[in-house]
Formats: C-alpha cells, sequence, structure tokens
C-alpha cells in the first residue's frame, strides 16, 4: 500500500477514485456535427491504461450555437449518447473513474480551432466549411476587437440554456458518467455571467455579485438536481480574471460558498481567458502558478479543490497535496506528453516496482525485463 496521498483512493459520495490524478479537460476540435468518435476514445482511453484516477471528457457543448468550434462534442441530442458511452464504459474498465464537463461557450464560440489560429473564424475556415452561427452573451460586447458580436440573452432564453444544461447532464448520466462539472471558467457563458467586464447588464442576471452569480448557481443548481446524490458535481471556475476590474479570488470564494450550500462538491481552480483564446490568466506562469487559487478557495470556502496549471512533477503534485492547497491534481498537457503520468509518478515516488498497477497486458512484460536488465526501470 502506498503512504504518498497522490496515490491514494479518494471518495467523494458514492464515487471512489484509485488515486488522486486526474486529466483535465481539453478539446480535441475533432469531433463531426457534435459526435465523439474513434479518436476521442483511444484519446481519453490511453489515459485510462496510464492510470489515472478519473478522466475528464472535452468540454461537451449543452447546445450546438454554444460550441467553441465546430470540432466540439456536445449533447444536445439523444443520438449523442452511444459513442460517449462506449468511451465511459472503456474508462470504467480500466479502473478510471469517466467524467464529463458540459459547457456553452456563450460570445467565445463560433471561432476557429487552434492550429487554424485560435482567433475570430476568417476567409480559410469558411473555406474549410466552418460557417459561423450567431453567439450569445449575458450583454452585446463582444469578446475582443474583431470578433463576433453578441446578441444579449433574454430571461427567457437564459432559461432555455438552462434547461439545455439540465437535458445534456441527464443524457451524460445515460452515457455512464459518474461525475459532472458544471464548466464555469475560461470565459465561457457563465463566466461572462460572472465577471463585471462582461455582465452588464441591469436586470436580476446582473449588476452586484449576486445578480452575476445567479445564473452559473441556477445551473450549478439544476446539474446538482440532475445528477444523483450519490455522484459528484464539480464546478471549474476562473478563480480570477487578471485584469483590472474583472473577477477577484474574493468573488471566487464567495461563489464558492455558495456552490458548497448548494451540493456542489469540488471546485477545478483555473484562472482567465475572459478576453482570448487563452485558458489561464495573463499572469507570470510557474510551475503550478495557480495553485493559490485552489488553497485560499480551500481554506476560506471549506470546500474541496481541484489545482491545474503547470503541474508536471510527481512530487510536485504530491507536495500540492501534503501541504493542503487541494484534493486533487488536474493534469492536462504533461498527460499529452507522457498519458502514463500517473504509472510513472508511481515509480516515481517509489512505489510500484513489480508494475503490478499496469495494465497486465503492459506489466507483465515489463516487470520480465526488469528482472532481465537490473537496472532498465527508469522513473519514466
Ligand atoms: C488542448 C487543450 C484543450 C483544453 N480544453 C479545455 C476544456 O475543454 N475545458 C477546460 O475547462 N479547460 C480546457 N483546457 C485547459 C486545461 O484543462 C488546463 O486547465 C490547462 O491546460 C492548464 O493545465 P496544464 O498546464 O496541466 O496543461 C484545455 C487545454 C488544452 C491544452
Amino acid at each position: 500500500m502506498s503512504e504518498t496521498m497522490l496515490l491514494s483512493p479518494m471518495t467523494i459520495r458514492g464515487v471512489t477514485l484509485r488515486n488522486r490524478v486526474v486529466i483535465s479537460p481539453m478539446c480535441q476540435y475533432s469531433a463531426t456535427d457534435g459526435m465523439a468518435e474513434d479518436f476521442h476514445l483511444v484519446h481519453l482511453g490511453q489515459f485510462a491504461l496510464g492510470g489515472a484516477g478519473m478522466i475528464f471528457s472535452e468540454a461537451i457543448a449543452v447546445h450546438p450555437n454554444g460550441r467553441i468550434t465546430h470540432g466540439d462534442i456536445g449533447l444536445w441530442e439523444d443520438r449523442q449518447v452511444a459513442p460517449l458511452r462506449r468511451i465511459a464504459d472503456f474508462l470504467r474498465r480500466h479502473g478510471a473513474v469517466p467524467a464529463i464537463q458540459i459547457s456553452h461557450a456563450g460570445r467565445k464560440a463560433s471561432m476557429q480551432r487552434p492550429w487554424y489560429g485560435n482567433g475570430p473564424l476568417t476567409a480559410d475556415d469558411l473555406a474549410r466549411g466552418d460557417h459561423p452561427w450567431p453567439v450569445v452573451a449575458p450583454s452585446p460586447l463582444p469578446m475582443d476587437a474583431g470578433w463576433l458580436m453578441p446578441t444579449a440573452l433574454s430571461v427567457d432564453e437564459i432559461g432555455d440554456i438552462r434547461e439545455c444544461f439540465r437535458r445534456a447532464a441527464l443524457r451524460a448520466l445515460e452515457a455512464g458518467f459518474e461525475v459532472a462539472e458544471v464548466h464555469g471558467a475560461h470565459g465561457y457563458l457563465l463566466h461572462q455571467f460572472l465577471s463585471p467586464l462582461s455582465n452588464r447588464r441591469n436586470d436580476g442576471y446582473g449588476g452586484d455579485l449576486a445578480g452575476r452569480m445567479r445564473f452559473p448557481l441556477e445551473v450549478a443548481e439544476t446539474v446538482r438536481a440532475a445528477w444523483p446524490d450519490d455522484k459528484p458535481v464539480f464546478f471549474r471556475v476562473s478563480a480570477v480574471d487578471g485584469v483590472e476590474g474583472g473577477w477577484t479570488l474574493e468573488e471566487s470564494v464567495t461563489l464558492a460558498r455558495e456552490l458548497r450550500a448548494r451540493g456542489i462538491d469540488v471546485m477545478d481552480c483555473s484562472s482567465g481567458g475572459l478576453t482570448g483564446p487563452a485558458t489561464a490568466a495573463r499572469l507570470p506562469r510557474g510551475p503550478g502558478f495557480q495553485v493559490p487559487f485552489a488553497a485560499r478557495i480551500r481554506q476560506d470556502a471549506g470546500i474541496a479543490t481541484m489545482a491545474v496549471g503547470l503541474i508536471t512533477e510527481a512530487e510536485q503534485a504530491e507536495e500540492i497535496l501534503q501541504s493542503g492547497a487541494a484534493d486533487l491534481i488536474a493534469i492536462g498537457r504533461e498527460a499529452l506528453f507522457d498519458p502514463h503520468w500517473p504509472l510513472h509518478a508511481e515509480r516515481t515516488l517509489g512505489h510500484g516496482g513489480n508494475f503490478a498497477s499496469w495494465p497486465e497486458q503492459y506489466g507483465w512484460w515489463l516487470d520480465r525485463r526488469a528482472r532481465t536488465m537490473p537496472g532498465k526501470t527508469p522513473a519514466r
């Protein structure tokens, strides 16, 4: 048995993770017509073979107009359930908890896939068949100069999107996911409601902090009510905008308290993204630069947190957990570099010498090779 926190199991409500390593949600922009494909099965499946405790899907759109790009997966129709169920089943069969992030991109929808420029759609994208669609937001403010002008949502339309979140959550459940995360970060619709820079409404969905939090809290409540009591719901927040006059860490603490009171189990603590394609605030970036946000929210709101952002080393991850800054560690790009990161982390932390926790299809061979070639058991 391991004595590290990173490698020890964790139970949230009725769901047990085999360790505290979570694969962070990462859009692959590779779906057609909102459908998950074989690519997504292999992409997410590799992380289950790699030993992660829980694996998040990419941001799954609750409405076609809520996709970031034409390549996003959706759950706005029943036909989208089956390919996602295949993925959730595979992850579970290989020991990982299948988790899903549901999202609406608001004014940050209908943009280029990253490798075509990561900006507003251009004539080249249109020629490829990626045509723009109308985008919506709390207020008629584009994300930045040159981006699509959104239409301000009416109160009825806000209710319609809330209902889209509910239906998407029910479909996610039908697909076999065990954890649902509401995407409230990175400048997408719910974050647009939270930040005073993007929400200039003067009705009950804007103005003071209570007004700006209202829609995100309604969505969280709706998803919580649709999701079974024995299964966790996470909320991803951009803990700070990192821009003058923007959303602050103090407001994130207040939001986290409100979410906790509504039965949200974990705050997934990212940052930034309100006014550009990035998924982190324009802060000095270094190892674990967003960990202090998770620490502060955990401490002051009394809710479990997940830390994310430039966490790349096993010892670093263990230290974050040991210090009490977070309960879970999300790994993003480092998992793209090394899909077996959790199994390698185990070795780095001095466990798993005989490859017993590797998939047996691999471990049996690697153990024999290690005995044949002592010393050929590198950590990574
Ligand atoms: C290819 C890619 C796609 C991403 N897509 C999402 C997403 O769908 N939802 C989300 O909340 N964050 C998304 N992110 C942000 C990551 O989840 C993570 O917060 C960020 O990459 C920082 O962690 P890292 O330094 O470990 O990569 C994405 C990041 C990358 C690199």
